[in-house]
């Protein structure tokens, strides 16, 4: 998946591709992870909004919350780090369902699953692979596509890791929320957010957290340094500033070829046809 000499910033574990700043000591601890009944998990696909929603959530809270950076990144001293916090845990992951900590399904923890058209989540990996450092060089659009169609990029396929949540999208711990859903609507999936984490907020909270959500002020904070640079809620890097690119919907039109175009919607129609997307 990379070109030569830049393997060794990724690996395998359980047969999904890593970057190394995941531990595989880290990756194989998660199953015996000690979950509290109120941490709340904030699990996505890379470059699916997980920053957006992050940033929702937190403002939620009008009592001591913690966002973690994702529980798979680090090394074994993470667990640690995550056991001494002492408020509540927001813990955000790329993990997908099969992966996760089993101690988290068991207490019902509360999760929510942010998810986007995968075409623009492909396009927008893309752009973060060439910026990214930690990430393999990727040379072009049509290399990239291929990889992303075939799951040989960080988290695996994007198919197989929106499946494996899908799954349980009537579980009542698990809330179902669409990138796509933030853009047209955002006050009335912050409404949703809220009932579903049980937090009572007005309607003014909520206008004024939309406001502060916006793609211009989360990008204007980031440069401004308002929110800690070196902390990001994705496993791939811990540069905020290679986050918010451009946050619309359809750029991948600004991307695929019309024959990529089918290939991709062959692809999809073929994996998800269990699927009720
Ligand atoms: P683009 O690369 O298409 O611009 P993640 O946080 O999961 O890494 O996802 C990053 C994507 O979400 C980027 O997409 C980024 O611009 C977009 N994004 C981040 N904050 C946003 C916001 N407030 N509104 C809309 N999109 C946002």
């Amino acid at each position: 998946m990379s070109n030569s000499g830049e393997t060794e910033l990724i690996h395998m574990f359980k047969g999904i591709p890593f970057t190394t700043r995941s531990s595989p000591e880290l990756l194989k601890s998660l199953d015996s992870f000690v979950a509290r009944e109120d941490d709340v998990l904030l699990v996505s696909y890379p470059k699916s909004g997980t920053h957006w929603l992050a940033g929702v959530i937190t403002k939620l809270y009008d009592t001591q919350v913690t966002l973690t950076s994702p529980i798979e990144f680090g090394d074994i001293s993470k667990l640690e780090e995550l056991n001494n916090l002492s408020s509540k845990r927001i813990i955000p992951t790329h993990l997908d369902y099969n992966m996760l900590p089993p101690n988290f399904k068991n207490k019902k923890c509360k999760m929510i699953y942010i998810s986007r058209n995968p075409k623009d989540t492909a396009v927008s990996m893309y752009h973060y692979y060439r910026d990214n450092p930690n990430l393999p060089t990727i040379d072009t659009w049509t290399a990239f596509f291929d990889l992303f169609l075939k799951g040989n990029v960080v988290c695996g396929s994007w198919f197989d890791h929106f499946l494996s949540w899908e799954e349980h999208e009537d579980d009542k711990n698990i809330l179902f929320l669409f990138y796509e859903d933030m853009k047209k609507d955002l006050p009335k999936v912050v409404k949703k957010i809220a009932l579903f984490l049980s937090l009572n907020v007005s309607e003014k909270d909520i206008q004024d957290i939309c406001k502060k959500s916006s793609f211009s002020e989360m990008k204007n904070d980031t440069e401004k340094e308002n929110s800690d640079p070196s902390h990001t809620v994705c496993a791939l890097t811990s540069n905020r500033k290679l986050i918010f690119r451009k946050g619309a919907v359809g750029d991948w039109k600004n991307h695929f070829t019309p024959k990529q175009n089918r290939r991709f919607e062959e692809i999809f129609n073929e994996k998800m046809r269990l699927s009720k997307m």
